[in-house]
């Protein structure tokens, strides 16, 4: 894990990729260079507002640095109207990333869940190859595809209202593509049913998971306790930092 700068950032670039859902690149060479897949960064959302707020790093090469998100509330409004040439106060990069994998890994996101696994589909396709499985509430709602698709072997999407690719969620086609025996490790990142649906699917087929957690932050570092969840190891449960001990977790440790 890289040391995390806090500096100001320059927007290079601002797309808004579905509605409501807008991806923003920096020049952050330092920060860039750093980063790794799973990992996160602490934003400055307003010169008024203290709180930062976290975004999983989507993208990370050639000295520019990309986060995809939807608007929420007043932090992501703020950051959606940035315009190239804004200044930003970034922390990061932040956490516990992804494992290094070896052999062909899959990586599975729900929503904006995805965006954080294209850094991590972008890494595991120089290590033996990657398959992506999105799934998202409808056609209106999936992004990033065109972009999993440049990066990955294969990219199977799903849609809860089947108005693209497989109607339903991503457990379907996650198991039978584990059946094939082909895959050594499954990265996910989404909302938390989902992960958990990708923690028991893996956990039969004996395949390695793990899961990228989200929840409410207040410092980012380890020190406030705001980000504290449930996980467990040699059957011990235990309170864990999302900021500090993840947020990416063995899928096996978290308890669901
Ligand atoms: C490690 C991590 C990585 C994240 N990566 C991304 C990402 O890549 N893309 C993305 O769109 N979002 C991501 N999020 C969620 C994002 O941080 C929140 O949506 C954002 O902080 C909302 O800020 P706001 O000021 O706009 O909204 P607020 O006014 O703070 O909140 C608006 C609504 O969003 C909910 N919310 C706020 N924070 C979170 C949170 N951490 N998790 C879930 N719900 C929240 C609130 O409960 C409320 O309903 C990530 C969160 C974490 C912890
Ligand atoms: S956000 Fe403060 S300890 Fe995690």
């Amino acid at each position: 894990m890289g040391a995390a700068l806090n500096s100001v950032f320059t927007v290079s670039d601002v797309r808004q990729l579905a509605k409501g859902v807008f991806s923003v690149t920096f020049d952050a060479p330092g920060l860039a260079s750093r980063a790794e897949p799973g990992q996160f960064v602490h934003i400055k959302c307003g010169h008024s507002r203290p709180l930062r707020r976290p975004f999983g790093i989507c993208d990370a090469h050639g000295g520019k640095l990309t986060v995809v998100f939807e608007v929420r509330g007043e932090g992501t409004k703020w950051l959606a109207a940035s315009a190239p040439g804004r200044r930003v106060d970034i922390n990061g990069p932040l956490g516990r990333g992804f494992s290094e994998t070896s052999g062909k890994t899959l990586v599975v996101g729900g929503g904006l869940g995805a965006a954080p696994l294209l850094f991590a589909a972008r890494r595991a396709r120089e290590r033996g190859g990657v398959t992506a499985v999105l799934g998202f509430r409808g056609v209106s709602n999936a992004v990033l595809t065109d972009k999993f698709e440049s990066v990955c072997n294969g990219v199977f999407v799903t849609t809860e209202d089947g108005s693209s690719g497989l109607r339903g969620t991503v457990a379907l086609p996650l198991e039978e593509l584990l059946k094939t025996g082909k895959y050594s490790a499954v990265l996910s990142c989404g909302p938390r049913a989902m992960l958990k649906a990708v923690a028991e699917v893996t956990e039969r087929a004996g395949v390695q998971c793990e899961a990228a957690l989200e929840e409410r932050m207040g410092c980012g570092v380890g020190a406030c306790l705001v980000c504290v969840c449930k996980t467990k190891k040699n059957g011990i449960e235990t309170m864990s930092r999302v900021c500090r001990d993840g947020p990416v977790f063995d899928a096996r440790e978290v308890v669901w």
